[in-house]
């Protein structure tokens, strides 16, 4: 027998068998009964390899401060952050992704490609150290100017484009000399991967792969990372290049831009309130390996929560990580990464 609906202008054939019209109850919940049975018909699932763990490194020696909007994350010294990294690879992480929190900012960013910058530093000394760990290297120049923006600013204080494209293929070129496998372009700066693609050639880093933050979107859910790299705007907003919230075909855009100059991997960012672009730059860009940064913000709003008693922490996290992944993303930058490979060990 079978029954024709009509559902979102499609036609759907339902053929029922016997068995299913006399307890059409039982229908789904039959391999929901164990869980070894749900573990086997698992769609999709969340494993330390697919976690990018962010960490701060900044100035000076012995230094490990808490972030106090993001409790369990710390910006560190260079000498400390190796314990930190350690910890993460026994369990099971195969990548993180460093931001430098300098102490001493110009009008130029100077400091992003300063060979002895906290960068530069921890790549040499991690790459030495754990030589197997994938090492990435946040591109941007917003932890690096005292005024806080993405770039250089022009006569009227807007980021200028082109001047910033050559400050951050410095950057660029200086952290693959550093030894990073990838750098992430996180500015929205129009070009930026052509540009850092182009330096790297020329400077013999063809070998060097670009992670582009291409759909990232001007959002409040940065809050407590703009404390954490010290690097809130000392004026205006990045609304003049990060994406506005509304659009999603935009995001399309923006990563098959990304693609055509050389972009390795893509990134939607934030994740959590843009999981239907995840899905659409998903579906558009098939075959390119594709990033979601569950932010700061997010992260912020989970340990509140967790530590008021109103949420249960580990099974929020590995549910959030895994609607990420579901929602089309092969790789999720998160600050739970480490309490989260953990927890996926003790399960597996
Ligand atoms: C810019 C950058 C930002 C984040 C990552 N890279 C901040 C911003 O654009 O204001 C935010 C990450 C987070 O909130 O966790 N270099």
């Amino acid at each position: 027998m079978s029954d024709t609906r009509q559902r979102a202008g499609t036609r759907v054939e339902v053929r029922a068998s016997d068995d299913q019209r006399a307890v059409p109850e039982r229908r789904f919940r039959r391999l929901r009964r164990t869980a070894s049975l749900r573990a086997l018909v698992r769609e999709s699932r969340l494993s330390p390899d697919d976690l990018v763990l962010p960490l701060f490194v900044g100035d000076g020696r012995g230094r490990r401060d808490e972030i106090v909007s993001m409790p369990g994350v710390f910006r560190e010294s260079v000498d400390v952050v190796g314990e930190h990294v350690e910890a993460a690879v026994e369990a099971g992480i195969r990548a993180i992704i460093l931001f430098g929190v300098p102490d001493v900012k110009d009008s130029l960013g100077s400091g992003g490609y300063d060979p002895e910058g906290a960068v530069q530093r921890a790549t040499r000394l991690l790459r030495e150290r754990f030589p197997d760990l994938v090492l990435i290297a946040d591109t941007c120049l917003c932890e690096y100017t005292d005024h806080g923006h993405c770039g250089i600013l022009d006569g009227r204080a807007d980021v200028d484009n082109d001047a910033t494209l050559e400050v951050l293929a410095r950057v660029a070129v200086s952290q693959a000399e550093s030894g990073a496998d990838l750098v992430a372009p996180s500015a929205m700066i129009d070009g930026q991967v052509a540009a850092i693609r182009r330096a790297l050639d020329r400077a013999g880093h063809s070998g060097v792969g670009i992670l582009a933050y291409s759909a990232k979107y001007a959002s409040a859910f940065y809050g407590p990372f703009r404390e954490a790299a010290q690097a809130t705007p000392a004026f205006g907003d990045r609304r003049s290049h990060q994406m506005d919230p509304g659009n999603a075909a935009e995001a399309v855009r923006e990563a098959l831009q990304d693609v055509a100059e050389g972009a390795d991997l893509i990134m939607v960012k934030p994740a959590l309130a843009y999981l239907d672009v995840v899905r659409r730059v998903r579906e558009a860009c098939e075959g390119v390996p594709l990033v979601a940064y569950n932010v700061s913000g997010e992260y912020a709003m989970v340990k509140a929560a967790a530590a008021a008693g109103w949420l249960a922490e580990r099974s929020v996290v590995l549910e959030i990580l895994g609607s990420i992944k579901r929602a089309g993303a092969d790789l999720v930058i998160t600050y739970h990464a480490l309490d989260a490979a953990r927890w996926l060990r003790e399960e597996s």
